[in-house]
């Protein structure tokens, strides 16, 4: 049996990674996705491969206008949200001696301010149990050196929903965080100082872990999938580690 028939869901960052997989599994399940990202291509080419059960709408999750117009098109459609994966985010390196303004600006403007403003701006069309999930990180929870204001933006994620679970379950709105360990993606790849490092920075961190290998898009996917579904009917404020170990040594 299906765990997602009939539902209408939004993945925000679905036109790579850990996203694309999750709007890629909801479609399995049965769901109707709208999907999201700012490269229109990608976005074009997403919404071909997930076919006839998916819309792609484009934007940047930092700007207010964009996120309106996502929600002016959902609003249109008329039937409302069941599932909202906030999930579009990324980071990069630099030690707290070498950020700038930009870096750290840049790097909350989509993931906190981003996902802050995502689920706001989708509150009117959030239906009665819908479900949202927010991406964290394990480097919420650890000190990765360079990664500081990575980790505090998702450490800001952890928080809102312990916050926003509460906020919201008089609509019987549940609220969790998938925190993603060492998952091989474009995001994860492009943390390697050039090109032909990637495939040795994946190997190595997820080397550093229990499982001893990163984890592959689709196995976030399946646990934002338990996340998004009525399997989950009593999980709120709650943070699901699908981290092969990472955090729990
Ligand atoms: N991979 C990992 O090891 C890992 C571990 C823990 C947490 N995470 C988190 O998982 C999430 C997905 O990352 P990923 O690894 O799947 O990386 P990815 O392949 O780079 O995917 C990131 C997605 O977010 C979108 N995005 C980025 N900035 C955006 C913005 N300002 N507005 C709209 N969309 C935006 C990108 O699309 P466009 O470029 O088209 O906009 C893309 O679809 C992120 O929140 C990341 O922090 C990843």
């Amino acid at each position: 049996m299906a765990q997602l028939t009939g539902k209408i869901a939004l993945v925000t960052g679905a036109t790579s990674g850990i996203g694309r997989a999750t709007a890629q599994r909801f479609v399995e399940e049965g769901a109707y996705v709208f999907v999201t990202g700012r490269r229109r291509a990608e976005l074009d080419a997403t919404v071909e491969a997930l076919g006839a059960n998916a819309r792609g709408i484009p934007g940047d999750v930092s700007r207010l206008d964009d996120l309106d117009e996502i929600v002016r098109q959902i609003r249109e459609d008329g039937r409302g949200l069941d599932v909202l994966f906030a999930n579009a985010g990324g980071g990069s390196f630099a030690t707290l001696e070498e950020t700038t303004l930009e870096h750290f600006d840049d790097t909350f403007a989509t993931n906190v301010r981003g996902t802050y403003f995502t689920v706001q701006k989708a509150l009117p069309v959030l239906n009665p149990g819908a479900s949202v999930v927010l991406t964290g990180s394990t480097a919420a929870t650890s000190g990765t050196p360079a990664f500081g204001v990575y980790a505090a933006s998702k450490a800001a994620i952890r928080s809102f929903a312990r916050t926003w679970a509460v906020e919201l379950a008089g609509r019987s709105i549940r609220v969790n965080v998938i925190v993603p360990g060492p998952t091989d993606t474009e995001g994860l790849r492009g943390l390697a100082p050039a090109a032909e490092h990637a495939d040795a920075l994946v190997k190595q961190l997820g080397a550093a872990i229990p499982v001893g290998r990163a984890a592959r898009p689709e196995e976030i996917a399946n646990a934002v999938v338990f996340l998004a579904s009525d399997a989950s009917s009593f999980v709120t404020g709650s943070e699901l580690f699908a981290d092969g170990g990472e955090e729990q040594q």
